[in-house]
C-alpha cells in the first residue's frame, strides 16, 4: 500500500555531535542579535514575552539532545500543537476519515481565515490551521470534554516524554480574547463539520495550545515524528509508523501557514510554526530541531527561528529534496 513507510530511512548518517555543538552555536551566534519582528499581541499574555529570548535544540533519533540558548524557558505551544492532536486523531479515527471529514490540502492563507472556510466546497481545511485545527480537536473521541482533554494531554505527554500541563494564565488570556475563533467555530457548526459541541471543542483547542513546554520538549516532540513514531528517549511507540509520513506531509504543506511554500523552496522540511515563538522541523530517520524566539514575521513565524532551521539545515545539508 501506499502507507508502507521506508524503514531503511531510519536512524542512517547522523552527524557527529561535534558537528551538531559547532552548527547549533554558529546558529545562535550569527541570529541572537538580530532584531526582526514583533511578538503576538492579539493574546495580551504573549505581547509581554521577552523579546531576546532565544533557544535552539536539537534532537536525534538515537536519543541524544544539544542545546543552546534558553532552550529550557517555558512557554506555550501555541500552534505546534496542532500537529500532535492531529497525529492522534488520524491514529483513533484513520487516514480516509481525516482527509474527508478535516481536509488536508494547504489553504496558502493565514492561520485563522474565515475566507479559507468559505472557499473550500466541502469546507474541509486542514489540521493545521484554526478551522482544521478546532475541527481536529472536535473530533478526538470521547464521551465528556474531560475524556478527550485527557487524550490531548496524553498524547502531547507522550510525544515530549514526560508529563505536561497547561500555563493557566495564557489559557485565561486567551479565552478571554478569542472572539475570532468563537467566528470560526460557529461558521463551522453552520457548515455541519464538527465532531461535537462548537464551544467545547473551542474551549479544549484554547487549552492544548496553552500547554507548557520548552524548545527541548519541542525538540523530543518532533524527534519522535524524526523516529517513526518512537520517542527516543523513552522508546514509546506514541504513533503507529505509517501514520509518520502523513503527519510530514501536511507540516510541510501548511506548517508555515502562507508562507509554507516559500519554506519548502528555501528549506525543505517539513515543519509548524506557533505564535507564541516556537518552531520545530523534522529530518526524517535522523533528528528534529526545534526553536524559540518571540518575535514573529507578518505571517506568525517566529524569525530568528527560521533563520536558524534555514541555516542548520544548509549547513547539514539534510533538505529532503
Ligand atoms: O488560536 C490561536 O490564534 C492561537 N491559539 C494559536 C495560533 C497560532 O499559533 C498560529 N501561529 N502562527
Amino acid at each position: 500500500s501506499t502507507d508502507t513507510p521506508k524503514t531503511d530511512l531510519y536512524k542512517k548518517d547522523i552527524p557527529t555531535p561535534e558537528t551538531f555543538q559547532q552548527v547549533l552555536k554558529e546558529a545562535y551566534e550569527t541570529f541572537k542579535g538580530v532584531n526582526e519582528g514583533k511578538n503576538a499581541d492579539y493574546i495580551p499574555f504573549l505581547a509581554k514575552a521577552d523579546p531576546n529570548l532565544f533557544g535552539i535544540v536539537i534532537a536525534t533519533v538515537d536519543g541524544k539532545v544539544y542545546e543552546i540558548g534558553d532552550s529550557k524557558y517555558p512557554f506555550s505551544m501555541q500552534s505546534v500543537s496542532k500537529v500532535f492532536t492531529f497525529a492522534h486523531v488520524l491514529q483513533t479515527l484513520g487516514s480516509t476519515a481525516v482527509e474527508e471529514k478535516i481536509g488536508v490540502n494547504a489553504t496558502g492563507l493565514p492561520f485563522n481565515s474565515l475566507i479559507a472556510i468559505e472557499l473550500n466546497e466541502t469546507r474541509s481545511v486542514n489540521p493545521l490551521v484554526n478551522a482544521g485545527a478546532i475541527t481536529t480537536v472536535s473530533f478526538v473521541p470521547g464521551n465528556t470534554p474531560e475524556d478527550r482533554w485527557n487524550q490531548i494531554i496524553g498524547t502531547m505527554s507522550d510525544f515530549a516524554g514526560r508529563p505536561l500541563s497547561v500555563q493557566e494564565e495564557v489559557y485565561r488570556s486567551e479565552s478571554e480574547t478569542n472572539l475570532r475563533n468563537r467566528g470560526i467555530v460557529q461558521l463551522l457548526d453552520s457548515y455541519k463539520k464538527l465532531g461535537s459541541d462548537p464551544l467545547e471543542s473551542l474551549d479544549l483547542y484554547t487549552r492544548q495550545c496553552s500547554i507548557e513546554v520548552t524548545a527541548r520538549d519541542l525538540a523530543l516532540m518532533s524527534a519522535t515524528l524524526a523516529n517513526g513514531g518512537v520517542n527516543p528517549i523513552t522508546s514509546k511507540r506514541v504513533l503507529a509508523q505509517n501514520y509518520v509520513p502523513k503527519v510530514l506531509a501536511v507540516m510541510l504543506t501548511n506548517g508555515l501557514y502562507e508562507d509554507s511554500g516559500t519554506w519548502a523552496y528555501q528549506v525543505g522540511l517539513p515543519a509548524k510554526s506557533g505564535v507564541s515563538g516556537g518552531i520545530i522541523a523534522v529530518v526524517p530517520g535522523k533528528f528534529a530541531i526545534a526553536t524559540y524566539s518571540p518575535p514573529l514575521d507578518q505571517a506568525g513565524n517566529s524569525f530568528r527561528g527560521q533563520k536558524a532551521i534555514e541555516y542548520i539545515t544548509s549547513k547539514l545539508g539534510v533538505n529532503i529534496f
